[in-house]
C-alpha cells in the first residue's frame, strides 16, 4: 500500500520538475504550485490517503511524503531565480538606441581670456606681435629702466609687493617694454597681455591681481598722429565702428608727451549714462610717446628712433563689455558666473 503511494508521490514530482524546467513566466510556476501544493491539489489529496496505510507503513511513508513536499518546494524557489536570471541574462549587451545620448559639458572661457584673446587679435591685423615676460621682476624692469624716479610712490612697498631679495612681483606689463627692447633691434611692434600684482585693498573695482595689455611701436619718425590712429582703430574694432577716442594730458614716467584716452561710451553712444558716469567717456588707457631716456636705457638713440607706447586694464574693458559691476567676480570662478560666457 505504501509502496503505490510513494511511486505515485515521487512520479508526481519528477513530472513537476520537468513543467518547472520548461516555464517560461511566472504564470506558468503558479500553475505547477497550485497543482501540487495548492488547496485542493495533489499533497492534499495524497495526505487525505494516508489514514487507509497500515500502521507499520506509516513512518516510510511519512518519510517519503516529508522529502516530496520539501524536494516541491525548493525547486518552485529555484525556478523562480532561474526564471529571473533568465530575462536579465537576455536584456544584457542591448542597447536602446532610442535613447537621448549623454551630453557632455563644454567648458566656456573665461571673460578676461576672452577680452585678452580679442585685443590681441585686433593689434596682430595691425601687425604687432605678441611679447612677454616674467611676473617676477627686478626693480630695475619694473621702475628705473621706465624712468621712474627713485622717490615716485608706486614703488613703496605699500603699494608693490617685494621679495626678500629685492625683486617684486611687477606693478603693470610696462616692464616688457624694456624685457623686449633689451633683446631685439628697431623696429618694434609689440604688444604684450598678462597679469599685473599691486597692493591694492580688494573691493568692487580693485584687485591685487589684474590683467594690463601693453603695446609698444618703435619706428623711424613715429608721431602722436600714428597713436591715434592706431588707437582709434583698435577702439572702433572692439567696440563698433561708431567709437569715437578722445585724449587728455596726463603724466607717465616712460612717456613724454603722456595722454589718458578715452573711448566714447558704448553703452549709451556718449550720450551718459551710469556706466560712463554720465560724462558719456570710458576711460580706458593710458598711452604717450615713449620717452627718450628709455630708448637710451636699452641702448636705442633716440636721434635715430622714436615711438609710442600705451596699456590698459583688462578686467576694465571685461566689466565694461560684460556689465560686471564687480571685479571679484572674476576671480572666484563660481560656474553659475563663468558659464555664462
Ligand atoms: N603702465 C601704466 C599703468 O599701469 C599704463 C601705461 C601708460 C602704459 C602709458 C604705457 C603707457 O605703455 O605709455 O598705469
Amino acid at each position: 500500500m505504501a509502496n503505490e503511494l510513494i511511486t505515485k508521490l515521487n512520479a508526481k514530482i519528477e513530472g513537476a520538475e520537468q513543467a518547472l524546467k520548461t516555464a517560461r513566466n511566472e504564470a506558468e510556476i503558479e500553475a505547477v504550485r497550485v497543482e501540487i501544493l495548492g488547496r485542493n491539489g495533489f499533497i492534499h489529496s495524497i495526505s487525505a490517503e494516508m489514514k487507509n496505510i497500515p500502521p507499520q507503513e506509516k513512518p516510510e511513508f511519512g518519510k517519503a511524503f516529508n522529502l516530496a513536499k520539501n524536494k516541491i518546494e525548493s525547486l518552485l524557489v529555484e525556478a523562480k531565480e532561474n526564471l529571473k536570471a533568465g530575462s536579465a541574462k537576455k536584456s544584457e549587451g542591448l542597447i536602446d538606441v532610442t535613447l537621448p545620448g549623454r551630453k557632455w559639458p563644454l567648458g566656456t572661457k573665461h571673460p578676461i581670456s576672452k577680452v585678452i584673446d580679442d585685443c590681441v587679435a585686433i593689434f596682430r591685423r595691425m601687425g604687432f606681435i605678441v611679447a612677454e615676460g616674467p611676473e617676477i621682476e627686478t626693480v630695475y624692469h619694473n621702475f628705473d629702466a621706465l624712468n621712474t624716479p627713485a622717490d615716485h610712490p608706486s614703488r613703496d612697498p605699500q603699494d608693490t609687493f617685494y621679495f626678500g631679495d629685492g625683486r617684486l612681483l611687477r606693478t603693470q606689463t610696462s616692464t616688457v617694454q624694456i624685457r623686449y627692447m633689451e633683446k631685439n633691434q628697431p623696429p618694434v611692434r609689440i604688444v604684450s597681455p598678462g597679469r599685473c600684482y599691486r597692493r591694492d585693498t580688494p573691493d568692487a573695482t580693485h584687485s591685487m591681481n589684474f590683467h594690463q595689455i601693453e603695446g609698444l611701436y618703435i619706428d623711424k619718425n613715429v608721431s602722436m598722429a600714428d597713436l591715434k590712429s592706431t588707437l582709434l582703430y583698435f577702439g572702433k574694432e572692439l567696440m563698433g565702428s561708431e567709437t569715437q577716442l578722445r585724449l587728455r594730458p596726463h603724466f607717465f614716467p616712460f612717456t613724454e608727451p603722456s595722454v589718458e584716452c578715452d573711448f566714447s561710451c558704448i553703452m549709451c553712444g556718449g550720450k551718459g549714462c551710469r556706466v560712463c558716469k554720465f560724462s558719456g567717456w570710458l576711460e580706458i588707457a593710458g598711452a604717450g610717446m615713449v620717452n627718450p631716456n628709455v630708448l637710451r636705457n636699452v641702448g636705442f638713440n633716440p636721434e635715430d628712433w622714436s615711438g609710442y607706447a600705451f596699456g590698459m586694464g583688462i578686467e576694465r574693458i571685461a566689466m565694461i563689455r560684460y556689465k560686471i559691476n564687480d571685479i571679484r567676480l572674476l576671480y572666484e570662478n563660481d560656474m553659475r558666473f563663468l558659464e555664462q560666457f
